[in-house]
């Protein structure tokens, strides 16, 4: 059945960062949305017909739904844990928080809370880390199947430098990941990411087997860690004594492609740049967490210049808030300290077709191109009383939408819709 969702309607067709033509805006806007998939978008004037149910969104923003590209599901009672860095952080609270994942009924119920946080804060596609546990991937799969939320995740794999609760091993991490390759790749809106952990908690023999599921599964992405955190560094290079570098550790597994999701990589070599480039990896910037965990600054403009496409993601349990406005206004911080600058159309757009473009999924996601998921948020930047207050003195749409990037979060989201279904109750 047809619908039309009537707003104020923002999409994105190119980088701000690149041209000065990269959106179109309807003030009196819709998309016109058929079995949650998006058949066209423009005035409403044009797209209204008798008949035709209507849910109107004036004077809110509609845009893609937001896209979280690195976000850890077992974490979502670790974030807001007190006074650790990255190592220390991930023995005291991260761990034994994954530990309890091995319990089904436990995965379960928290599957069902992570995607009720996920779209209340207006995201509907996340890229995610489950436990080492099989039964929290197919959790979170079978949650998010249910929902018909486009999901990309992968069971960690990890068989060293944890407790025995989180860990695997070489053939059991192969394995399970296989089985959940066959389960869920593809299936309906999910896919599989192949997901060593990081260096430290893989062996040479685990770091092995990842490879040979990259290369068996070349449609499947990666998702790892890299150079978040300078203790992280000098330890992974202890265990890795013959790598170049951090990164030369991944290139030496296969796993360095357009596929593969590099979170963080903040304090990277110029070596790895370029690697990353000429490969086509992506980075991706966390910046509540690394602000949180004082891991260090994003070298946003520099990664760019030197051709890496990066996204940018909430990562938590590191990261402090669940909001891509959040996000985004962190991101905008940070860069401050480097002298960049992240402007507002380049940071919604980011958020969605960016993150899209990261993930090589441009053409289901980030979007309102026909064809598209109708998957969409609803932003209100009158939200609360002191954005209400801000908006008294906005001018300009990009005014606008820095106000919602720097005050926003979840109050600024009015709805969420996931494959044309609202997920927010009024
Ligand atoms: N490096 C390895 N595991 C993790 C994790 O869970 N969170 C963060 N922020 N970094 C990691
Ligand atoms: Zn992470």
């Amino acid at each position: 059945m047809q619908q039309l969702i009537r707003g104020r309607v923002l999409d994105f067709h190119a980088d701000p960062q690149d041209t000065a033509d990269n959106h179109r805006f309807w003030e009196d806007g819709a998309i016109l949305v058929d079995d949650g998939r998006i058949v066209a978008v423009g005035d409403h004037a044009e797209l209204t017909r008798d008949g035709l149910e209507e849910i109107d969104h004036r004077s809110h923003l509609i845009l893609a739904g937001f896209i979280d590209p690195h976000i850890h599901f077992p974490q979502l009672q670790v974030i807001a844990s007190w006074g650790a860095q990255l190592l220390d952080w991930l023995n005291t609270y991260t761990f034994p928080a994954e530990a309890e994942f091995a319990d089904p009924a436990h995965a379960t119920r928290m599957a069902g809370l992570f995607l009720d946080q996920l779209t209340a804060h207006g995201t509907t596609t996340a890229v995610a880390f489950c436990s080492s546990h099989k039964a929290s991937a197919e959790a979170l799969f079978s949650a998010a199947h249910d929902r018909d939320m486009a999901m990309v995740a992968g069971k960690v794999m990890m068989d060293r430098n944890a407790p025995a609760a989180v860990l695997d091993t070489p053939q059991q991490g192969h394995d399970d990941s296989a089985a959940l390759i066959q389960a869920w790749h593809g299936k309906g809106r999910q896919r599989y990411a192949i997901t060593p952990r990081f260096a430290i908690t893989s062996s040479p023999e685990q770091m092995e087997a990842a490879g040979a599921l990259a290369r068996a599964h070349p449609d499947c992405h990666v998702q790892t860690h890299l150079s978040e955190n300078v203790d992280e560094i000098e330890y992974t290079l202890s265990l890795y004594p013959k790598a170049r570098d951090y990164l030369d550790i991944y290139e030496g597994y296969g796993l360095l492609s357009d596929k593969l999701l590099l979170g963080h990589s903040i304090h990277l070599e110029p070596r790895e740049i370029a690697r990353m480039a000429e490969t086509g990896s992506h980075a991706v910037f966390c910046p509540t967490s690394n602000l949180f965990l004082g891991s260090g600054l994003f070298d946003a403009d520099g990664l760019r210049a030197a051709g890496i496409v990066s996204g940018i993601a909430t990562d938590v349990g590191g990261g402090t808030s669940w909001s891509m406005l959040q996000t985004l206004a962190e991101g905008y911080k940070i860069l401050q300290m480097r002298g960049q600058k992240l402007h507002p159309l380049a940071a919604f757009h980011w958020a969605t077709r960016g993150n899209a473009l990261t993930l090589g999924m441009e053409a289901e996601i980030g979007t309102l191109a026909p064809g598209s998921a109708a998957d969409l948020v609803v932003l209100d930047a009158r939200a609360t009383p002191a954005m209400a207050l801000r908006m008294e003195k906005a001018e300009t749409l990009a005014q606008e939408l820095f106000i919602l990037q720097i005050m926003g979060d979840d109050r600024a989201v009015a709805q969420t819709y996931v494959a044309g279904r609202p997920q927010k109750a009024g």
